[in-house]
Parts: structure tokens; C-alpha cells; sequence
């Protein structure tokens, strides 16, 4: 630049020296031109300068990609745990449910598969509960307890035991000779197939009866029946006060956990108990056939314990308790 400026301003006076010579007049602007001259570094400042403010522009878009791509990247990295999270825990909960199932399959073919070794067929050892289920004093729980045999308000027997086999809560009892071949009976059943049969009601004082049978009464009068209605109804399958078998601490209703009283009839653990429960000194008291004479419906859930010698024959002859003592009334 220096140079340059150098050379101008010799060509300048040059001019001036040669213009001089011919008409020294116009050579006084010679300042102006020179002043003029000086602006011509202005100019070409404003050149150079221009490349220098563009560089921030194109620095702008270089921070931009960055920006984006660290959004981009970021997204997928933060969803992919979140989708692998289920995957791995469907498999464990699937896993148990369908074990269950293939516990359950086993407990309907037992039974069809067993054969018994002899005539009682025990599949568990019950040989500690022999002198229950067969009394030697084989006459001893031969009590007839219906509505022309009441036991009345008073009765209460002196030998109540707590059974060992109860359901939740209950603390049902029954006479020792009875509760030690219910518990046989229960083991038993559980060995064949019926896995949760169990005692839902044992004995019952006279005034737990009367609750019964009180309420039972109330519901079918407020469903509009008259007390005589209702009081009818009512003992066709609850007994009256005082001539009820459980308050005897001889019967026993039991079920398993899937059925109740509405829909226990015609159930495989409802088969079993018929067909078995006079092994263990059992019978059915108020069979399907028997209602005439009993004058209570079909309970499949009610157990009377005899003693097996008597239970047998009962079962044998097929009979109902009614018929079998006045049978052996006749047959000493
Ligand atoms: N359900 C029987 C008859 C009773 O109440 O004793
Ligand atoms: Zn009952």
C-alpha cells in the first residue's frame, strides 16, 4: 500500500509539474485532487473488511447440527430400556399361572386309578382311628333324634371335642368317638381326590338352632309367605328347636371349598362321601329317597356317625335311620 501511495502521489506531482508548464491555473486544484486522493483508502477499506463479517454466518449452521443430532440421538437411547422392561417381565407372571392347572389335573384322575388293596381300601395309615370308626360299644351312638324323638332345650353332651381338621375360623366340635373318625374320614378324602373337604358345621346348641331356624323364617316372610308359610318351609330343611341332630354332636356337614349346600349334589366329593363314609362309621342321614320318612329334602353334606358295624348295614340295606331302628326293633 505504501507503495502504491508512493507511486501516486510521484505520478501526481508529475502531472502537476508538467500541467504547470503549460497552464499553471488549473494545477491549484492540485490539493483538491489530492484531498479526493486521500479518500481512496477509504474505499477499498470496506473490501478487505467484507470476508471478515461473512465468517460469522457460516459459523452460525455449524452449532445448529450439533444441537439437533444430540436431540436425535438422545430419543431412541431413552425409549429402548423402557420397551425392553415389559418384554422381560411377560415371561415370569405367564410362568406361574400356567402351573396351576397342571397341579389340578392330577386330583380328578386319583381316584379313577387307585384300586383298593381289600374291602376298606385305606390309602392313608388309619389305624390309629380303628377303635373310632368301630366302637366296641357298637350301640352306643344309635340315637334317634327327629320330630317325634326331640332331644329338647337341655341336652348337651358331656364329651364335645374340638375338631382337628376346621375350616378358617370355626371352632366346631363333636362328640370325641365322632370328631376322631370325621378326622379319619377328612385324611382320607383328601387321599382320594376331594382336597378340601371339610367340616362347615358340627354341633350346635339349642339356641344356635334356634337363630337358624328363627331367621330362616323371618327371610321367607319378608319374600311375603305368612308365618305358617314360612314356619312350613322352613322345617322342610332346617329342624325345630330341640330336634335337630346337631345338637346331638353326632352330625356333621361338610364340604369342600368349591361347592357349597346349593350345588354340592352331584359333585365327585359328594359321590365320594355316599359311597365311603359308612368305613369310617358314617351315613348319609337324609337321603335323596327318603324324604317322605325323614321329612327333610336331600342333604348330600349331612353326616350322622353310627359306629361302622351299624353304618354298614344301613349302607347295605339302604336304608334311613327311621327304617333301620325300627328294623332292628323287629329283629332283636
Ligand atoms: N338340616 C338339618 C335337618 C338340621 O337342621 O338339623
Ligand atoms: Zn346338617
Amino acid at each position: 500500500m505504501k507503495r502504491i501511495f508512493i507511486a501516486l502521489t510521484a505520478a501526481v506531482l508529475c502531472a502537476l509539474i508538467l500541467t504547470s508548464c503549460v497552464s499553471p491555473e488549473p494545477y491549484d486544484t492540485g490539493p483538491e485532487t489530492m484531498a479526493s486522493g486521500t479518500t481512496v483508502p477509504e474505499t477499498t477499506v470496506p473490501e478487505t473488511t467484507e470476508p471478515e463479517t461473512t465468517e460469522p454466518e457460516t459459523a452460525e449452521p455449524e452449532t445448529e447440527p450439533p444441537e439437533t443430532t444430540e436431540a436425535e440421538t438422545t430419543v431412541p437411547e431413552t425409549t429402548v430400556p423402557e420397551t425392553t422392561v415389559p418384554e422381560t417381565t411377560a415371561p415370569e407372571t405367564t410362568v406361574p399361572e400356567t402351573t396351576v392347572p397342571e397341579t389340578t389335573a392330577p386330583e380328578t384322575t386319583v381316584p379313577e386309578t387307585a384300586p383298593y388293596e381289600n374291602e376298606l381300601g385305606f390309602k392313608e395309615d388309619l389305624s390309629a382311628y380303628e377303635k373310632y370308626m368301630d366302637p366296641e360299644d357298637r350301640d352306643a351312638y344309635l340315637l334317634l333324634v327327629n320330630p317325634d324323638h326331640p332331644l329338647g332345650s337341655d341336652y348337651k353332651p358331656s364329651d364335645l371335642t374340638l375338631l382337628a381338621d376346621r375350616r378358617g375360623d370355626r371352632k366346631d366340635q363333636l362328640r370325641l368317638y365322632a370328631a376322631k373318625a370325621l378326622e379319619a374320614f377328612l385324611k382320607e378324602s383328601r387321599a382320594n381326590g376331594c382336597k378340601t373337604m371339610t367340616s362347615v358345621s358340627a354341633y350346635r346348641p339349642y339356641n344356635t338352632q334356634k337363630y337358624i331356624f328363627d331367621n330362616e323364617v323371618k327371610g321367607y316372610m319378608e319374600e311375603g309367605m305368612t308365618e305358617e308359610e314360612a314356619i312350613a318351609k322352613t322345617r322342610s330343611d332346617t329342624a325345630y328347636p330341640g330336634e335337630s341332630e346337631h345338637q346331638s354332636g353326632l352330625a356333621v356337614d361338610v364340604l369342600d371349598y368349591d361347592h357349597t349346600l346349593s350345588n354340592f349334589a352331584g359333585t365327585y366329593e359328594a359321590g365320594w362321601l355316599a359311597e365311603n363314609c359308612w368305613k369310617f362309621g358314617f351315613i348319609l342321614r337324609y337321603p335323596q329317597d327318603k324324604e317322605e320318612i325323614t321329612t327333610y329334602v336331600y342333604e348330600p353334606w349331612h353326616l350322622r356317625y353310627v359306629g361302622r358295624y351299624h353304618a354298614k348295614q344301613i349302607f347295605d340295606m339302604g336304608m334311613c335311620l327311621e327304617e333301620y331302628v325300627e328294623y332292628l326293633a323287629n329283629n332283636p
